[in-house]
């Protein structure tokens, strides 16, 4: 791994809506609990033709939008820092300018690229090009990165022409969260999991990652994609890595990579008849009518705007474990949730009692609440005169309630630290990219030779039915 922080940081996509929303935000918040260093310069590039004060205004106006306003006190020192250089990705002389603004950092420089797909190998040439890809140069790559492998392989391809992997930073925002990472801890400096953690004790596990919001202003992007591209080839999986993988040697970017790339290519391929695909259509959500898919993007479309999979890991741990992972936008609520459902008591001595066991479950909520609960039998007090009763109580941890300090923080504020200082753990490496879209395309393939188009749902509902036989089939009821 690259030692080094960067004292400068480049921003491709600068005036975009990631950067507005996400990165310039984050980038505030480190900067206001001085962990950027003192003489970090932020440098923005997008096609739009701006001076640097213009793009401070952008920024000022982004980050009393999107910043909370406990977390405003350092606007001012933070656009001081900021500059801007626009720049046409198929123009070489751009390159040679944007070099120039950047000029030569002390210590290194971190890229951040959000940029089109059409982009990407004009931008990559252009910084080898312009010398902006030395050993001292980082870069960090937001999705989409390719629709499928081949894609993908053309785009690590061109970036591996620049830049080696141990200086290639790829996202995927949902690393970034703080309970994704609590997943770790939680699995690994706790005894009591581990033991349990496989198939002789695990009935089967769920992943949800529902969504209220639609197509939003993302038309040209998400009718190419779908929720099986959007959500399930990169966060989802990675969820389910993180779930399954055996524990690392250390907490370190090769040894959790490497067992999260194992898991991934553990994945069996998928039965088409195990999967559902839905597209919503108007209905309502929290009371507020929202139109259907297909009037937003202002045509018909085949592409799925929920998903919902019955995976399998073939490998000695979770053999028989069934993973069932869903995914929709326009469902009743948002939320991201990892349920591990354990198996029953072998024999329950309270049946003679009339009394009956309920399997343990684990709930790790994600967003919008971080909690994890653990559903335990007790007793129910009493003398017990009517019958012995037991009952299903909640173990639970609340994040804000345990650790009132720290604040919420936004995903990409760890990410871009971790990008500038130079700590590849929460990224992901190029084999486990591949592994991901392995399974996925064989997913797609399996769809257009059975020529399998979504079935229709109402706005405000957990997909199309299809989805629930999906899990009935086997006794399961998904978590809601
Ligand atoms: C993005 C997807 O990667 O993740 C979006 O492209 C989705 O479609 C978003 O809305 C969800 O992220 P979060 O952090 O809001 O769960």
């Amino acid at each position: 791994m690259t030692q080094f922080t960067s004292d400068r940081l480049l921003l491709f996509g600068a005036t975009g809506d990631l950067s507005r929303r996400m990165l310039l935000p984050s980038l505030c918040a480190l900067d206001a609990e001085g962990l950027l260093g003192s003489h970090i310069e932020i440098i923005g590039t997008a096609r739009s033709d701006m001076d640097d004060l213009g793009f401070r205004n952008f920024a000022r106006e982004a980050l009393e939008q999107f910043l909370p306003a406990n977390r405003r006190g350092g606007i001012a020192q933070f656009l001081n820092r900021l500059s801007y250089q626009s720049l046409d990705a198929n123009d070489m002389d751009g390159f040679h300018a944007l070099a120039e603004k950047v000029g030569t950092p002390e210590n290194g420089l971190s890229i951040f690229l959000s940029t089109a797909p059409s982009l990407f190998e004009a931008t990559i040439h252009g910084l080898e090009k312009s010398g902006l890809a030395g050993p001292n140069v980082r870069i960090g790559l937001e999705k989409p990165l390719g629709i499928d492998l081949a894609s993908s392989k053309v785009i690590n391809d061109a970036v591996h022409h620049a830049f080696p992997e141990d200086r290639i930073y790829r996202i995927d925002h949902y690393l970034g969260k703080e309970t994704v990472q609590n997943l770790l801890a939680l699995r690994f400096a706790n005894l009591m999991f581990e033991p349990l953690w496989n198939a002789a004790h695990i009935d089967h596990v769920q992943i949800t990652v529902s969504e209220t919001v639609g197509l939003e202003s993302r038309v040209g992007y998400y009718d190419d994609s779908g929720a099986l591209r959007d959500m399930v080839q990169n966060h989802m999986l990675q969820l389910l890595a993180l779930v399954a993988m055996e524990p690392p040697v250390s907490y370190d970017a090769t040894n959790v990579r490497d067992e999260k790339v194992k898991v991934l290519r553990s994945l069996r391929k998928v039965d088409v008849a195990e999967t559902v695909t839905g597209q919503y259509r108007a209905g309502a959500i929290g009371g507020q009518a929202v139109p259907g898919y297909d009037d937003e993007l202002g045509k018909e479309s085949d592409t799925e705007t929920f998903v919902a999979i019955k995976a399998h890991i073939d490998n000695w741990r979770w053999q028989g474990v069934p993973f069932y992972l869903r995914t929709g936008k326009r469902m009743p609520k948002r939320t991201t949730e990892i349920v591990v459902q354990f198996k029953d008591v072998p024999h329950s001595i309270f049946t003679g009692r009339g009394a009956r066991t309920v399997p343990n479950r684990l709930v790790i909520g994600l967003q919008p609440e971080e909690n994890i609960t653990l559903s335990l039998m007790a007793k129910v007090p009493g003398l017990d005169r009517n019958g012995y009763g037991l009952r299903s109580v909640p173990l639970a941890i609340t994040t804000p309630d345990a650790f009132a300090g720290p604040q919420r923080r936004i995903a990409y504020e760890r990410l871009l630290l971790d990008l500038i200082e130079g700590d590849q753990t929460l990224f992901v490496r190029r084999d486990e990219v591949e592994a991901q879209w392995e399974w996925i395309d064989a997913i797609r393939a399996g769809w257009e030779e059975q020529q399998q188009t979504p079935k229709t749902y109402t706005s405000g509902s957990w997909g199309p039915s299809a989805a629930i036989a999906l899990a009935e089939r086997n006794g399961v009821t998904w978590h809601e």
